[in-house]
């Protein structure tokens, strides 16, 4: 199938744009508009894309399986069950903070790093609703000097920016977590919520300075694995309707030209996004397309308004169209992708799968 053919069919599937394209846009200009129904500004290109955090691919696993008929009732949209908040967009922020050498070693510092999440790629209308810091270490790399004696580590804020050319002691920085441990766990996670709600205005993004103290024996700064940020956000403006999917989920094949639901697979790599869109690799999204005859059967789901038109019509066929065979009935995916900057996201996305059509 031709592209535009499936620009098309995804922006009349994706409910957020209900526009009718015909013939004559260019195909860079329809898959701009279907972008911006999925919420993004560009194309994505990752560059060098970092692996799917576990935790994102399992959360994926579970919407795909939950998105089996029954189990989607009685689910509230735009909630991640996982932490209990709101929210459509999961997206894990790599770590562009730098280590901080200062000038003057001090002994007992085993590790001084800033911190950095960059949430340029948030919508202004986006509300983050949960941040959670994840630091991850290589395992028994950092030891502890002696009993009595623990390792000591502390997060701060960055408060106002360094100046060029200052040690690390010209930030001004407000505690946020101080904890010490005798045995170093693999991973730690802190509740930071707070102050990512602030960092969506860029000037207020100051970052994060990470210290880790007291350690007699603590390797050095690459013993360091790895550190992220899990983000959920909601966009309302893809939240707005509570529609589930209809028990009994039935897409008619069959040769009658009667309005009704259509299979249509839409292959992400057909469409040439197999790059950015990790999973799922595409899915079935259906159509509607058929008549709507005098006189228009009940299960037809019409409005009074589309019954009175198909007796119009029977009358004056020239002047009245039928009803139009539309989508009454749509659900939702999960779509796990890389963004503009390269990091993971998944995003719950309404009104993506054709349920049920009616004439309207
Ligand atoms: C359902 O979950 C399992 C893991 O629990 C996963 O292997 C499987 O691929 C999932 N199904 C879909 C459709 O993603
Ligand atoms: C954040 O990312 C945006 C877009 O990729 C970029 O223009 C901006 O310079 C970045 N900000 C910082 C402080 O790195
Ligand atoms: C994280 O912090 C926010 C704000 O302080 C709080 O409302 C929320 O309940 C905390 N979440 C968890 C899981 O502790
Ligand atoms: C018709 O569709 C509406 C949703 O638009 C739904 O609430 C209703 O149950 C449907 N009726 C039948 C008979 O399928």
């Amino acid at each position: 199938m031709e592209h535009s053919h499936y620009f098309q069919m995804i922006l009349g599937t994706a409910g957020m744009l209900w526009v009718l394209l015909v013939g004559g846009m260019d195909l860079q200009r329809q898959e701009s508009l279907v972008l911006k129904s999925l919420g993004l500004t560009a194309r994505p290109s990752p560059r060098s894309p970092p692996p799917v955090p576990h935790l994102l691919w399992k959360m994926f696993h579970k919407r795909a399986n939950l998105s089996s008929p029954a189990s989607e009732e009685g689910k509230t949209p735009c909630w991640v069950e996982e932490f209990r908040v709101p929210g459509n967009i999961i997206r894990v922020f790599p770590d562009q903070g730098q280590f901080i050498h200062s000038d003057k070693p001090r002994s007992w510092l085993c590790l001084q790093k800033r911190l950095y999440f960059n949430f340029s790629t948030l919508d202004k209308g986006e509300q983050v609703t949960m941040a959670q810091l994840q630091i991850h270490f290589h395992h028994n790399q950092y030891q502890v000097a002696s009993p009595g004696h623990p390792l000591e580590l502390s997060l701060y804020q960055a408060t106002q920016a360094a100046l060029r050319g200052m040690s690390s002691h010209a930030y001004s920085r407000k505690l946020l977590v101080e904890q010490s441990f005798i045995h170093l766990h693999k991973s730690f996670v802190f509740n930071l919520t707070e102050a990512a709600k602030m960092w969506q205005t860029p000037a207020r993004n100051l970052g994060l300075v990470l210290e880790i103290a007291g350690g007699k024996l603590c390797s050095g700064a690459d013993s360091f694995l790895d550190t992220s940020l899990l983000v959920v956000s909601l966009a309302h403006r893809q939240c707005r309707s509570t529609r589930k999917r209809r028990s009994t989920y039935y897409v008619p094949t069959g040769a009658s030209n009667i309005c009704k639901p259509r299979r249509l697979y839409i292959s992400f790599r057909d469409v040439g996004w197999e790059d950015w869109i990790i999973a799922p690799q595409g899915y079935l999204a259906n159509y509607c397309l058929g008549e709507c005859p005098f006189p228009l059967a009940e299960d037809l789901n019409s409005t009074n308004h589309a019954i009175l038109q198909t007796v119009v019509h029977s009358l004056d066929p020239e002047g009245t169209p039928q009803p139009c065979c539309v989508p009454v009935r749509l659900s939702p995916i999960s779509i796990l992708y890389y963004d503009n900057d390269d990091n993971v996201v998944l995003r719950h996305y309404e009104d993506m799968v054709v349920d049920e059509c009616g004439c309207r």
